[in-house]
């Protein structure tokens, strides 16, 4: 086991899908996956590998914001051996454009964290998701007939920020949408050499202050849910 894994070698799939909140990490095994096995329950942060379509997948429950997932991403991709990584969680539209219920697709996350500058000693890295499961996505998204949005993301360490104007200027340079994990996830997925992608279901707009009633949380986050599975089984 790794120190926040309890999983032991080899029970964990290359291909592992994020969400943050564990009871979903859950939710998705217990209900799309084939034999689902949960693998650790350290912190009641589930984790759970069955098989989709015939191919392994696992689903690890990360927690809210960079210093959580970066924990458990890094023990997945040092430990574990992940390949292929999928956050699938929620996000606030920053776009007028960007209704509730629909996707986000993170292209790219600029971020308020100072853990790259840090990490790069004052150069700004750009961290940026894998084209080829961002195309993968999108493609199955459009057969589908999902309201979806391509574009560059903000992950924030602050969900209720002191300077929200810094947000708006944000979105004056193009930022669609506002989310806490995604610039960790493809640093991390980067320093490893493995593949990354945010995909969100919009569940607040920052524009018009509407949010998505918890019932059809849960009937979008499915539907994004069935679209990735699609995306990095087929
Ligand atoms: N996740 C969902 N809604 C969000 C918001 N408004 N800001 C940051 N992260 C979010």
């Amino acid at each position: 086991m790794s120190t926040h894994i309890a999983a032991e070698p080899g029970q964990i799939a290359e291909t592992v899908l994020l969400p943050g909140d564990p009871l979903r990490a859950e939710w998705i095994a217990t209900t799309y996956l084939e034999n689902p096995v949960c693998y650790t329950k350290i912190r009641n942060m589930l984790g759970y590998t069955g098989t989709y379509r015939g191919q392994r997948i696992s689903v690890q429950g990360t927690g809210m914001g960079q210093p959580s997932l970066s924990i458990y991403v890094h023990e997945l991709l040092a430990e574990y051996g992940a390949r292929t990584l999928v956050r699938v969680g929620s996000c606030g539209a920053m776009v007028e454009s960007v209704g509730i219920r629909d996707l986000v697709i993170g292209l790219s996350a600029c971020t308020d964290s100072s853990a790259n500058l840090l990490r790069f000693q004052g150069l700004d890295f750009a961290p940026v998701a894998d084209f080829s499961l961002a195309r993968a996505f999108v493609e199955r998204a459009e057969s589908a007939g999902v309201r979806h949005h391509v574009g560059q993301i903000f992950s924030t360490d602050a969900f209720y920020m002191d300077r929200p104007e810094l947000r708006d200027q944000l979105t004056e340079y193009g930022v669609i949408a506002a989310e806490m994990e995604a610039a960790a996830l493809y640093t991390l997925a980067a320093k490893f050499g493995a593949r990354a992608l945010a995909v969100c279901t919009v569940s607040d707009s920052l524009v018009t202050g509407e949010h998505l009633p918890a019932e059809e949380r849960e009937r979008s986050f499915a539907a994004m849910a069935e679209l990735t599975l699609d995306a990095v089984t087929g």
